[in-house]
């Protein structure tokens, strides 16, 4: 079992050589977790298999972006981004995320695969920015339209500065670590 360094606000800090893969079925319910992800969320295998992936999610997680994430997924589009996640007793880690539709041989979807790596730091500090008037849009909205609007902040404040989202969150990965 390794030792994950933890910080005074509680992060657990995936090591670079860490990657954390998960599998699940149409509508997002587990169906393969490998060992690392099961260390660093703190779960035994059959605590994971069967639930949806929404166990870990985080409340600092705009609803907004886990709408794009799905919009890109129907699409066939895999999805990048930038995860913060919730821990079994509480703690948090970030995760730079890597979402693809798993095909059967038939080339139809028969799930999604996820691979996730420690994010740059500098992709934490400004996402965490983001992330937070995301979060901000969405409380001054009504429920169903709230994830909509703060992805329309998103894709606003993108158009801004002229790059496209998957580009925004690669060069963001690729900034000093
Ligand atoms: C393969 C795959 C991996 C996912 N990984 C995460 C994850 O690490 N954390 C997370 O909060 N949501 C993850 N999601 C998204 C969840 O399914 C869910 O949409 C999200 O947690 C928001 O919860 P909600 O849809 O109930 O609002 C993943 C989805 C898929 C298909």
């Amino acid at each position: 079992m390794l030792a994950y360094q933890l910080d005074t606000s509680e992060e657990v800090l995936l090591q670079p050589e860490d990657l954390i893969i998960s599998k699940t079925d149409t509508r997002g319910h587990i169906t393969y977790a490998n060992r690392t992800f099961m260390q660093i969320a703190g779960y035994e295998e059959h605590e994971l298999l069967g639930k949806p992936h929404n166990l870990i999610r985080h409340p600092d997680m705009p609803r907004g972006v886990f709408r794009f994430l799905w919009q890109e997924l129907k699409q066939g589009h895999e999805f990048f981004g930038f995860v913060k996640n919730y821990t079994s007793n509480g703690q948090f880690y970030w995760v730079f995320a890597n979402i693809t539709p798993d095909l059967n041989s038939k080339g139809e979807v028969k799930g999604y695969f996820s691979v996730r790596r420690r994010p740059s730091r500098e992709a934490i500090r400004q996402v965490s920015e983001i992330y937070q008037k995301m979060l901000e849009i969405e409380q001054r909205s009504s429920g169903q339209e709230a994830p909509d609007r703060s992805l329309e902040f998103l894709q606003q404040l993108l158009q801004g500065q002229g790059v496209s989202y998957e580009r925004f969150v690669m060069r963001l990965q690729a900034a000093s670590k």
